[in-house]
C-alpha cells in the first residue's frame, strides 16, 4: 500500500519523507489556502523533494480551461499528477490528459458509478472520499470495497486513491480492503504509531529498568 500525504505544508512532508513514509503528495484549493504559499512555487518545492506523484489540482470548471491548466501544472516537474473533479468536464480533459501521457488525478469521487467512468477515461487514480461520505452518513468504506471489487473484475488499471481520511482505522480498514493508495493528512499518519498499551508498556519498562541501578551507556 502506498502513502500519501495530503497536505501542502513543506515541514510536514520532510518529516515524514525523511523517515521514507511518503511514495507521492496530495493537493487541493482548500490545502494550498491553508499553506498560505504560492501554488506554482509550493508544488516545485514538493516536486523537488517527493519522487512519487505530487497531485496539483485544477480550478477551472470547462475542460477546455482544465486543459490549460493542467498543462500548466504539468510543467512543473516530472512527477505531477494533473487532479480534476469528476464531472462531465473533468473526465473530458482527464482523457485528454490521459492521452498525452500525463498522470491524472480524477478527485471528488462519492459513488461506484463515477468510478467506473474515471476508469474508462484513463485515470492513473481515482479519489474516493471516505470521510465526507461518512459525514452524511454514509459508508466511505463500503464505496472502496464496491470500487475495488468492480475494477478487480474488470481489471481496470486505475489506481485506487483513498482519501478524506480522518483516522487510523480508516487506513488500516482500507490496507484490508486492497486500496491501492491512501492519502491522510500528516497528523492521522503519524498517530499510526500511538496505542495506549505501548504508552502502559514502556512506563512499566522505564519504571522497572529505574529499579535495577543499571546503565546500558
Ligand atoms: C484528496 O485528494 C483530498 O485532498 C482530501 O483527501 C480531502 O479530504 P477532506 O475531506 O478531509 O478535506
Amino acid at each position: 500500500m502506498k502513502f500519501f500525504v495530503d497536505t501542502a505544508d513543506v515541514a510536514a512532508i520532510k518529516e515524514l519523507n525523511d523517515l521514507g513514509m511518503v511514495d507521492g503528495v496530495t493537493t487541493n484549493p482548500s490545502l494550498i489556502l491553508k499553506s498560505g504559499r504560492d501554488i506554482l512555487e509550493v508544488t516545485k518545492e514538493i516536486c523537488d523533494m517527493v519522487s512519487g506523484p505530487v497531485s496539483a489540482e485544477v480550478v477551472a470548471t470547462e475542460a477546455k480551461d482544465m486543459i490549460v491548466e493542467g498543462l500548466k501544472l504539468a510543467k512543473i516537474a516530472s512527477n505531477i499528477a494533473i487532479k480534476v473533479p469528476l464531472t462531465w468536464d473533468g473526465l473530458t480533459a482527464c482523457k485528454a490528459f490521459a492521452s498525452e501521457g500525463h498522470m491524472v488525478n480524477v478527485t471528488l469521487c462519492f459513488s461506484a458509478a463515477q468510478a467506473i467512468l474515471a476508469a474508462k477515461a484513463g485515470a492513473t487514480f481515482i479519489s474516493p472520499f471516505i470521510g465526507r461520505l461518512d459525514d452524511i452518513n454514509l459508508d466511505g468504506l463500503e464505496l472502496i470495497e464496491d470500487i475495488r471489487m468492480i475494477y478487480d473484475n474488470y481489471d481496470f488499471k486505475t489506481e485506487i486513491l483513498a482519501a478524506s481520511i480522518r483516522s487510523v482505522n480508516h487506513i488500516s480498514d482500507c490496507a484490508k480492503i486492497g486500496a491501492d493508495v491512501i492519502t491522510a493528512p500528516p497528523a492521522v499518519i503519524k498517530a499510526m504509531a500511538n496505542h495506549v498499551l505501548t504508552d502502559k508498556g514502556l512506563d512499566q519498562f522505564l519504571k522497572d529498568w529505574a529499579k535495577t541501578g543499571q546503565k546500558i551507556v
